[in-house]
């Protein structure tokens, strides 16, 4: 099937999970939203966390304040060491705050967990074929064979990888890879996802190729998105508010709006501007020295 069409006859289903929305008004919203703390989807109150070792403790976050909108597109970056990932994990509720604590829909977060996790290196099981990595979660939540498999397929088209249904992963690329990965975590209809670092190990074209997508499947989906990259470009081009995280400990240190239309002209002198902006902001903080990290 044509990939475009079978995006188009998801999202015209009324049952479907992947609602019709324009991308245009998609934009204006996740702009007017950002100011709007009623729609808060994801919120920490002065979350911290330290690790102890043996050779002392390190305070990997301290003191994080940060506010998601719902349906924001918001994308984190900071120096390598800063806790960007300690940050998603404890979000992701892979790891507890020693601080703090992390609100999802303005509620302690539950069992059910609706916070899923996009790795770099995407984490998908080589033992399963494409659709039965997808439908693993659904099949966790005992949802029929025949169930989980169309609506698997579903997302499979969304993410453009419906005829790869069969094959297993290490008969893919590394985009494919994060395809599949987007659209396990896709059908689970997460309030929110995480994403760390996704694209970092692939090559320019793929990763403009996935800019596009991912935008795509966002504005129907209407997913809250938190996204991690060292690139500043990346976060500039995809995020509606970029933040910056400082190290010795990781905390907020500043953060810009992106107040572009989509999709965003890199050549333009805004763009231009936001990118230089964070990236001084970057280069002041220097890398993050393990030694220096240590309480
Ligand atoms: N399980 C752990 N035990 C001890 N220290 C840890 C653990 N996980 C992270 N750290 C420390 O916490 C700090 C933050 O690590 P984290 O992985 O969150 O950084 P990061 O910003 O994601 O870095 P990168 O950009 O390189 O991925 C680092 O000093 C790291 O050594
Ligand atoms: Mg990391």
């Amino acid at each position: 099937m044509n990939p475009s069409a079978a995006i188009k006859r998801i999202c015209r289903r009324p049952s479907s999970r992947v609602p019709d929305f324009s991308f245009e008004d998609m934009v204006e919203k996740a702009v007017d939203r950002s100011n709007l703390a009623e729609d808060a989807k994801l919120t920490l109150h002065n979350v911290s966390k330290v690790f102890s070792m043996d050779r002392g403790k390190i305070q990997a976050l301290q003191a994080i304040n940060l506010t998601i909108m719902k349906g924001e597109f918001a994308c984190i970056v900071g120096p390598s060491g800063c806790g960007k990932t300690t940050l998603l994990n404890l979000i992701a509720e892979l790891d507890k705050p020693d601080q703090g604590e992390i609100l999802l829909n303005e509620e302690k977060p539950d069992a059910s967990g609706h916070r899923l996790m996009i790795f770099q290196d995407a984490a998908l099981f080589p033992w399963l074929n494409v659709l039965e990595n997808v439908a693993f979660g659904l099949r966790m939540r005992g949802m029929s064979q025949q169930d989980r498999r169309m609506l698997a397929m579903e997302y499979l088209s969304l993410v453009k990888l419906e005829r790869f249904a069969q094959c297993f992963v290490h008969e893919l690329s590394g985009g494919m890879k994060q395809r599949v990965a987007l659209a396990r975590a896709l059908v689970m209809s997460p309030d929110i996802l995480l994403m760390d670092e996704p694209f970092g190990a692939l090559d320019i074209q793929t990763r403009e190729l996935l800019y596009q997508e991912l935008q795509e499947i966002w504005q129907r989906t209407q997913t809250t998105i938190l996204f991690i990259t060292h690139n500043v470009e990346e976060a500039v081009y995809l995020g509606d508010r970029v933040i910056i995280l400082s190290g010795h400990p990781g905390t907020v240190q500043k953060e810009h709006h992106v107040n572009s239309s989509r999709p965003r002209q890199k050549e333009s002198p805004y763009f231009q501007e936001v990118c230089r902006q964070i990236s001084l902001e970057l280069l002041g903080m220097g890398g993050i020295q393990l030694q220096e990290a240590m309480i």
